[in-house]
């Protein structure tokens, strides 16, 4: 494959709203994240994106732009933004923006325009129907959020709009090439400012299948998942190659698609060499699990799971593309909280899992707070949820017949809250994020889990991301941890993660994530690189052909047998 010049790097998720409050207002703000430019480059992060921060009216978090050419003045101003581009550059750091493009906010003025005259040029930017006289919509699909993806046109009782989403999100139509020229155009307008390029949100959903139909209902509403029409949506490649030719790749911007529900033998065209975007999310252990009728009903998936579907996702993508590998992201619950058991929600437990993942190929990506073992936060009532997808799923649970209790505990453990919770600078304070009271809460254990104090310390979790930052970097094992195969090892073992990764060097990552030991056979003599429970190690050598692991522990060696040959399989 064609190596770029973003495949050595490693990507950093800023959440605007809870990052860092610069003026005091209890949101997180764009010079906030400039005045923390220099914590990230000593982490050794390169590539940052930032989740939407353009005006809007925060019904889904910013995930509504009212206003492409501009950020929310509660973030800051337009300059801001410049001055963030450019203090990054002078870092050698790149910034990528969240494109949201599926759908806009209903207080853009495309919608406004399009409710002022639904037969207009703008009414053709959505998808805007006739009901029928007894307020019959066109189909049963169900939003994202709850409810019908239809609602009422504002001020046209027998019209309707198309929402994914929220019903302040309504749908773009993208089959109105006036409204592909308006994206490819906002593309331009941001790569001309300087940044790298673009997280493209939730755009799998551009492709509708039409004519709009009914799918079998998979709850009592009658509705049936939105994933069910997206199975029968067919063309997506012609809006994204557009995209591409026309927005991208005249600017070589790097772009990561959130994909899900993409069709098996399509990730060549994705990602491979001519992709629609350079990368993609490898989501696989995220959809694991989950269920149509809710988070109620999802399974809740452990370290083998995981395993199980990143390794699969590996074998898949082979040498076809670069994968972006996360744990964590503003949709999710903390990753030590819901990969980890209660007994291995420790420092070693998250620095294993933390090595688990990084060693993949692919781009690997760290959410704000991972990097110091941020976890989920405590929700005591529903009104404590912020998010509206927290908000349905309560209700989705009560629905289906669990107590208050149970649904509390549902909607607790996938709360995008618990994400979402600002960032934990120090022990003082607000955590250090602002001086007023947060949007959110902060999370009660920033006493203990803060920036501060994780810096402070060798072997601390953030130590320990940093030396895997480092490791991946370093031009002795560059060549095999970024570009090298990966070879899953001891597969059928429980609860352990193992591969190797083999290019010039032959390199073995074991990641022992329960709470007994594990002893493994190498066959050959090895030297430790990287070891969590022993943060000082380098470079030991060990003589034995063997290794025991203690519970939770993580170690990266180098297989040093002078035959060592590649077909020679490990494990
Ligand atoms: C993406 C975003 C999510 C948002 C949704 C709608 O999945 O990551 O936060 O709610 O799109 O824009």
């Amino acid at each position: 494959m064609i190596r770029k010049w973003w495949h050595d790097k490693t990507a950093y998720q800023i959440y605007p709203k809870s990052f860092c409050d610069s003026n005091g207002d209890g949101v997180g703000d764009i010079q906030g994240i400039i005045s923390r430019l220099d914590y990230l480059k000593s982490l050794g992060v390169d590539i940052i994106w930032i989740s939407p921060c353009y005006p809007s009216p925060w019904a889904d978090q910013g995930y509504d732009i009212s206003d492409y050419y501009n950020v929310d003045p509660r973030f800051g101003t337009m300059d801001d933004m410049d001055q963030l581009i450019r203090e990054a550059r002078r870092r050698d750091m790149y910034i990528l923006m969240d494109l949201v493009v599926n759908h806009c906010s209903d207080e853009h003025e495309w919608f406004r325009k399009a409710c002022e005259d639904p037969d207009g040029k703008f009414g053709k930017y959505f998808y805007i129907e006739d009901m029928d006289p007894s307020g019959g919509v066109p189909c049963n699909w169900r939003s994202a959020f709850g409810g019908s993806v239809w609602e009422p046109l504002p001020g046209h009782p027998d019209k309707c709009y198309l929402h994914i989403f929220h019903k302040k999100q309504p749908d773009l139509n993208w089959e109105n090439p006036e409204v592909r020229e308006e994206v490819y155009d906002i593309i331009k307008w941001w790569m001309e400012r300087g940044i790298a390029g673009f997280r493209i949100d939730a755009i799998i959903d551009i492709k509708k299948a039409l004519p709009f139909r009914d799918y079998e209902a998979g709850r009592d509403d009658g509705l049936c998942d939105i994933s069910a029409m997206l199975e029968n949506a067919e063309g997506i490649g012609e809006f994204l190659g557009e995209m591409r030719d026309v927005a991208f790749a005249p600017y070589k911007a790097l772009t990561i698609g959130e994909v899900f529900n993409e069709k098996y033998d399509e990730l060549e065209d994705f990602i491979g060499e001519n992709g629609y975007f350079s990368s993609m999310f490898d989501f696989s252990h995220v959809v694991e699990g989950q269920s149509r009728l809710g988070c109620y009903a999802h399974r809740r998936i452990g370290v083998d799971d995981y395993k199980r579907c990143v390794f699969a996702a590996q074998k898949r993508i082979g040498d076809t593309g670069f994968f972006s590998n996360v744990i964590e992201n503003h949709d999710r619950p903390r990753a030590a909280s819901y990969y980890l058991p209660e007994s291995g929600r420790t420092e070693a437990g998250k620095k294993c899992l933390a090595l688990a993942y990084f060693m993949l190929r692919g781009l690997p990506f760290i959410y704000q707070g991972q990097e110091i073992g941020m976890e989920n936060t405590v929700f005591s009532s529903p009104y404590e949820f912020d998010d509206i997808g927290t908000i349905g799923e309560y209700h989705v649970s009560i629905d289906a017949g669990l107590s208050e209790e149970e649904a509390m505990k549902v909607a607790s453990l996938y709360s995008r809250d618990n994400a979402r919770t600002p960032m934990q600078w120090n022990d003082g304070h607000n955590a250090g994020f602002s001086e007023a009271d947060p949007w959110l809460p902060v999370n009660p254990n920033h006493k203990l889990i803060n920036a501060n104090e994780q810096t402070e310390r060798s072997d601390s979790v953030y130590s320990f991301y940093r030396q895997l930052i480092a490791l991946r970097k370093d031009p002795e094992y560059r060549e095999t941890l970024v570009w090298g195969d990966f070879e899953p090892a001891y597969e059928d073992r429980e609860g352990l993660i193992a591969y190797c990764r083999r290019a010039d060097r032959n390199l073995l990552i074991l990641a022992n994530l329960k709470s007994e030991p594990e002893k493994i056979d190498i066959g050959c003599e090895y030297r430790i690189l990287l070891d969590n429970l022993d943060p000082v190690i380098t470079h030991k050598d060990e003589t034995q052909r063997s290794i025991q692991l203690q519970a939770w522990q993580g170690v990266l060696l180098e297989l040093i047998h002078p035959a060592f040959e590649k077909k020679h399989k490990i494990g």
